[in-house]
Formats: C-alpha cells, sequence, structure tokens
C-alpha cells in the first residue's frame, strides 16, 4: 500500500470512529475530541509511519542498488548495465537506407500478408537493437497489410526510427540512388554503399511470382542486384531469402564487415549452410522447402549463376551494361 493510501485509510478509520462515539455519547464533545484507545493506537501508528518515511526511502534504494549489483554481467562485462541500454548507448548508425517495397500487396493472400507483417515486425526489432541501424524504409504501405497491422499491431503507429510512407519508393528516393536487390539479377553486390537505398521486395509469393521484382527493377531503370550468396555459402536449400534474411544479412555486414561473417550470423543452420570450400554435401542436397513461412526461417529458390557479374554498389551496373 503507498504512503498517501495509507494515510488516507487511517485518517478515514478515525474520522468514521470519532462519529461512532458521538452519536453513540448522544452529545458533541467540547473543545478536542477525546480518542479511544483503539484511535490513539492507529494515530501512533500512523505517526510512526510518517516519521519513518525517509528511512523506508533510504532502504528502498539501497534494496534497488543491491538489485543492479546482482544482475548478471552483459557480453562487454560491464556488469551494471543491461544489454538493450548498452547497445543503444552504443549505436553508430549507417547511413545506408533500407526500404521494404510493399507495393505487391495485391499479390498475396491474406495468409501470406501475415507473414509479411512478421518479417517486417522481425526487421524492425533487429534494426532498433543493432550497433549500426540502418535508415528504414517501408514504401507503399497500404492495403490488406496496413488492415493487418492495424487490426493486430496497433502500437506500428509509435515504432521509431522508420520511415513509413504509402508513396512508392520512386517518389521517395532519387533513381539514381536505388539498387534493388533480386536474386535473379546478373549483378552480384559485392560491397554496399552507404550513399545508396536498398530495395527489398516485401513479398511472400512462395516462388509464384519468380523474378517479379527483377523484371520491376529493369521496367523502371534501377540498377539491381544479387547479395553474393554464392560465392560464400554452400546452402543444401533454394536461395531466395525472405524479406527479414536479407534484412538482417545487411545489418550483420554492416557489423562484422565481410559477407561470410553475416551470412553465417543470418542463415539458420537447418539450411545446412556451409562454407564454399568446406565441402560438397550441402550442395548436393536438395531441400524444396519455402522458409517464407516464418520470419525467423526463410530460404527459397533461385538459379542465379554463382558466376554472376560482381558490382560495386556504388555503380551497380544495368543488366544491359554488365551482360558478357
Ligand atoms: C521472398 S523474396 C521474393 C521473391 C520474389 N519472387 C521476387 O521476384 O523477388 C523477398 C525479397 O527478398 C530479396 N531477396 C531474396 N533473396 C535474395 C538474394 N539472394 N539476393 C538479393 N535479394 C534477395 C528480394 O528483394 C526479394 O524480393
Amino acid at each position: 500500500m503507498s504512503d498517501d493510501a495509507s494515510k488516507a485509510m487511517s485518517l478515514e478509520e478515525c474520522t468514521v470512529e470519532k462519529r461512532v462515539d458521538v452519536s453513540a455519547s448522544g452529545e458533541a464533545p467540547e473543545g478536542s475530541p477525546t480518542l479511544s484507545k483503539r484511535q490513539r493506537k492507529k494515530l501512533l501508528k500512523h505517526q510512526k509511519w510518517e516519521e519513518e518515511r525517509d528511512l523506508r526511502k533510504q532502504k528502498r534504494k539501497e534494496r534497488k542498488q543491491q538489485r543492479r549489483l546482482d544482475r548478471p554481467s552483459d557480453e562487454t562485462g560491464e556488469g551494471t548495465t543491461n544489454s538493450r541500454k548498452r547497445l543503444r548507448r552504443d549505436v553508430a548508425a549507417s547511413s545506408l537506407r533500407l526500404v521494404v517495397d510493399c507495393s505487391f500487396d495485391e499479390l498475396m493472400l491474406l495468409k501470406d500478408v501475415r507473414k509479411l507483417h512478421r518479417q517486417i515486425q522481425r526487421c524492425y526489432a533487429e534494426n532498433r537493437r543493432a550497433p549500426h541501424p540502418v535508415q528504414f524504409y517501408l514504401t507503399s504501405l497500404g492495403g490488406q497489410l496496413k488492415q493487418n497491422m492495424d487490426d493486430h499491431d496497433k502500437g506500428w503507429v509509435n515504432w521509431k526510427d522508420i520511415t513509413i510512407k504509402t508513396e512508392h519508393y520512386m517518389e521517395v528516393v532519387g533513381k539514381e540512388e536505388l539498387v534493388y536487390l533480386t536474386s535473379d539479377s546478373p549483378n552480384v553486390l559485392a560491397k554496399l554503399d552507404p550513399a545508396k537505398a536498398y530495395v527489398i521486395g516485401g513479398l511472400v509469393d512462395h516462388n509464384h511470382h519468380k523474378g517479379i521484382t527483377f523484371e520491376r527493377a529493369k521496367e523502371l531503370g534501377i540498377d539491381h542486384a544479387q547479395l553474393p550468396l554464392s560465392s560464400f555459402v554452400k546452402m543444401n536449400s533454394r536461395k531466395v531469402l525472405a524479406v527479414n534474411h536479407v534484412f538482417e544479412i545487411i545489418l550483420a555486414y554492416l557489423e562484422k564487415g565481410n559477407w561470410r561473417d553475416a551470412f553465417f550470423t543470418v542463415l539458420p543452420p537447418r539450411k545446412g549452410a556451409v562454407a564454399v570450400g568446406e565441402g560438397d554435401q550441402a550442395a548436393q542436397d536438395s531441400d524444396s522447402d519455402s522458409s517464407e513461412h516464418q520470419a525467423p526461417d526463410s530460404t527459397t529458390d533461385t538459379t542465379a549463376p554463382p558466376e554472376g557479374n560482381y558490382v560495386e554498389a556504388s555503380h551497380t551496373a544495368k543488366e544491359e551494361e554488365t551482360q558478357p
């Protein structure tokens, strides 16, 4: 019970008892009211409670301090800070923009829209706790996806460090700064350019719309590239990744500074990802399941050749310029 509440209660009890006392005697007391033994006891107790207020405050402080000291140490060994606080304090945001293009809403069934929603939630959470968060954009938000967000996660309107637009990404970012990430591109990303805006197709399609993002990028005349998966990873599954995996790989690359570590940090072990040059078993196995189903586990199919055109993101060549 709070101090104020207890004070209010004991005073109220005194008042009630006093009223009983007065009406029982049949006449109002002259001068100060006489208190019953019980009332005096309560009053004394209340006075003691008031006197000890500072002492209690001090004790609470000490207990809090002790709890802080007892908390397990975080990865930095700093001991007295929890990891979320540590990460937010050590954050060095990247200028790189990562756009999730939600313009494919009408191509998806509601169950896949829900999966996309979960993948976006995952992207948001990972970006918030990343040591080098990207400038996160959601564009063309509307239709079923927005409805699902409104229905199941009203808190999205308060999301921080994200730019959410109903407009298409072409209206939000300059054409020259855009690079569409798509596994069907013959261009292979060599490194990331912090001045660029990389676009991820907001689509869960179980490969029913194979090549759609590549075709869109070509139609719009914007740069495109695939992640350099084949150069670093042999997988026993298909190589079209889910939105959150692509997003997380970019975050991991910004943190670790190389693709190999980024891929192996993010790709689910059950996909049998092994480093190129570390045995062929995974590449020979086949696995047709699509991990678009779940945010944390999301690979699908690709036909992109390992020997694609390697391009620097800063000058990602258009397909017609880089085709052999
Ligand atoms: C589930 S995939 C959608 C596949 C869709 N059929 C398409 O044509 O893009 C979700 C998005 O992740 C990105 N993505 C997936 N795998 C990729 C890869 N290997 N390289 C680059 N981007 C990839 C693409 O932006 C893609 O649109």
